[in-house]
């Protein structure tokens, strides 16, 4: 350090606290794995030799966070080690092979990442009486939402609903559980030890509550043992639209403006969703 002029030291230490700083918002990032997916602001990438996308979690300086999961190989899938893997999308044509355009094409389960669930996906009579998502409403997968934490070392039971104590008249509730500690939507391996509404909690929020769309942070409501009893629950009425697989890490608890869009996929019990939270 004595050999070092006093500027050039300061310097020095500006660099180091400008890498250490970018350096921790790369691992603040969502999606580290993603090559530019690390949050770029335009000014700072600028350049016509630098192009690189922005791809933001939060936009307009934490006024509207992005809580749905990016589509991508490593996403996980239900009961499958693999994650969605890379043939998901693909380039039907292309610039490089001659075409005057890229056009890619998909294939997807629709209960993949983040989405939602229409009364047909437990209940074979509401199936084919046509209760497919385009007949959701809109009206309840938008508006004031509260986002709560949920104890971390149960799951939701109705000793765990009751224990929130959430008000009557709210209608739109996101649970975060140790899912989203555990990070288990950013890994490829499905773990079916996530945590999830048991039976009783189903029931009791069915009977005890005035909610009406119930979020998640992992790929069901239910937990992976009351798969069929506590999507039964929720889904008899027909009122309750369960938004799965969300993405709830870095939001403050509170209480926000929910946008939720499925596709208007007629004939089909889910679809991915883009869900955000408004403050
Ligand atoms: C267009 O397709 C080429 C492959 O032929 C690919 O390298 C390029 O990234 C694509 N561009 C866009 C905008 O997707
Ligand atoms: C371009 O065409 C070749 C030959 O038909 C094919 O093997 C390749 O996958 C195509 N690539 C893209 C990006 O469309
Ligand atoms: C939640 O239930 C699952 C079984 O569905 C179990 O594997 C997991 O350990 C439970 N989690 C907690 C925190 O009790």
């Amino acid at each position: 350090m004595d050999s070092l002029p006093l500027p050039a030291f300061l310097y020095a230490l500006a660099l180091a606290i400008t890498f250490q700083s970018l350096a921790a918002s790369a691992t603040t990032t969502a999606y580290p794995s993603i090559p530019g997916a690390a949050s770029v602001d335009c000014s700072v990438a600028g350049g016509d030799s630098n192009l690189i996308p922005p791809r933001r979690e939060v936009y307009d300086n934490g006024r509207i966070f992005d809580i749905t999961h990016r589509y991508f190989p490593d996403l996980p899938v239900w009961d499958s080690k693999d994650g969605l893997g890379r043939h998901f999308l693909w380039l039907e044509y292309s610039i490089k092979n001659g075409s005057s355009a890229n056009g890619s094409a998909m294939m997807l389960g629709v209960h993949t990442g983040t989405h939602v669930d229409a009364p047909g996906h437990f209940y074979d009579s509401y199936f084919d009486a046509g209760f497919d998502v385009d007949s959701l409403d809109l009206e309840v997968l938008n508006g004031y939402a509260l986002l709560v934490d949920v104890p971390r070392d149960k799951n939701i039971t109705a000793e765990v609903m009751k224990s929130l104590e959430i008000p009557r008249g709210v209608r739109r509730v996101l649970f975060r559980t140790l899912n989203t500690d555990r990070r288990l939507m950013f890994k490829k391996e499905f773990d079916s030890s996530f945590v999830g509404f048991k039976e009783d909690g189903a029931k009791w929020l069915v009977e005890n509550t005035d909610i009406k769309l119930v979020g998640v942070d992992y790929l069901s409501a239910a937990a992976y043992d009351h798969s069929v009893p506590s999507h039964l629950a929720f889904l008899e009425s027909r009122e309750i639209i369960l938004v799965e697989g969300l993405k709830l890490d870095n939001v403050p608890e509170g209480l926000y403006m929910l946008n939720c869009l499925p596709l208007r996929l007629v004939g089909s019990e889910a679809s991915p969703i883009r869900c955000m939270l408004i403050r």
